[in-house]
């Protein structure tokens, strides 16, 4: 059994089979383990002979298997780091990363810009009742403005609210007696509006300032600010007479063309004008509804749409590509 082990531990087997090897020998089955079953058949004298001779062989070929196997497990080693050659002056490769989307970006640079004239930011419920989006800003029920925004109804009482507005009430009603009340409220808006320039869904960002003494030159004021942040220190504003029924008066606003060659310019059509938001000052009644005393304090009021900004500050033709999640699109920004 030694000879013949020991020849074949040395005659180029694998590991698998070197391990097969000393199973079939000295494993519960193997050769030498049914020689050692068999001691108990011998004399007393013969016994300890015996047992020492299988002893020494099961040691010597025990040895040999080792010394063998670490051969082996060394050679595979060393073959192994060979194949596994790392070339670590290799450049890297980049995981794709992704950032902010445009809108998100212009979200909150709007914020910043706003904070930076010590506005706070106030937030309110996609999901609004008909009082906060409609009858407490002075649009009671059968007020034909109310046709002017395609509102997702829920149920009579409960709608998706079409404008940011109704932040303001809810935000005075907080506050109040508080003064001054000085926030904007950016949020996601619906309406019933699909096209190149409308979206079921977009964001807008509410403003509010109420205290005593509030005029509409403070109005003008801190949009012009916001429009030389915004889209660049030389812009002008200018003020339309318009209607909203929660402000008196209200104006359109509008920032002077950042692209303008004049008549053939594409952006403004020639006019040298952008309308950007609409603006005014706050309604006594949107006051009284808020808590506060219209004898005391006044207010101005403003919402801009991020979409529309967005488009304007990037060149944006399609508002659907703002939504559309391509990456190609996306990426540029
Ligand atoms: N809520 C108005 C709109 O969605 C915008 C606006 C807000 C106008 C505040 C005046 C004051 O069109």
């Amino acid at each position: 059994i030694k000879e013949e082990s020991l020849t074949l531990i040395q005659s180029g087997l694998t590991r698998d089979e070197l391990q097969e090897l000393k199973v079939k020998v000295m494993g519960k089955k193997g050769s030498l383990t049914a020689l050692l079953k068999q001691l108990g058949s011998l004399s007393s004298e013969e016994r300890p002979l015996v047992g020492q001779i299988i002893n020494e062989v099961r040691a010597s070929l025990e040895q040999a298997w080792d010394e063998k196997m670490k051969e082996l497990e060394e050679q595979a080693l060393l073959k192994r780091l060979e194949e596994e050659f790392l070339d670590i002056t290799l450049p890297g490769i980049m995981m794709p990363r992704g950032h902010q989307h445009p809108l998100t970006k212009v979200i909150e640079e709007i914020e910043d810009i706003f904070i930076g004239m010590g506005f706070q930011i106030a937030e309110g419920p996609e999901i609004e009742t008909d009082y906060y989006n409609f009858e407490a800003l002075n649009l009671p029920k059968d007020h034909p403005a109310r046709d002017m925004q395609d509102t997702f109804f829920i149920t009579e009482e409960i709608l998706l609210r079409t404008q940011t507005s109704p932040v303001q009430i809810r935000t005075m009603e907080k506050l109040c007696p508080g003064l001054p009340v000085k926030i904007i409220a950016p949020g996601k808006v619906f309406r019933n509006d699909d096209d190149a320039t409308h979206s079921p869904m977009f964001h807008q960002v509410e403003g509010l300032l109420v205290d005593r003494g509030v005029r509409m030159s403070d109005l003008k004021g801190i949009l012009l600010t916001f429009s030389r942040q915004m889209f660049g220190e030389d812009r002008q504003i200018r003020l339309r007479p318009s209607f909203f029924p929660f402000t008196e008066p209200s104006a359109e606003v509008d920032v002077s063309c950042m692209l303008c060659g004049g008549k053939g310019c594409k952006l403004c059509k020639g006019t040298g004008w952008i309308e950007i938001l609409g603006a005014g000052m706050v309604h006594p009644k949107v006051l009284e509804a808020g808590g506060y005393d219209s004898v005391q304090v006044t207010g101005f009021a403003f919402g801009m749409g991020v979409e529309r900004i967005a488009m304007l500050k990037y060149g944006i033709e399609d508002m659907r590509l703002l939504f559309d999640n391509d990456l190609r699109f996306l990426a540029q920004f």
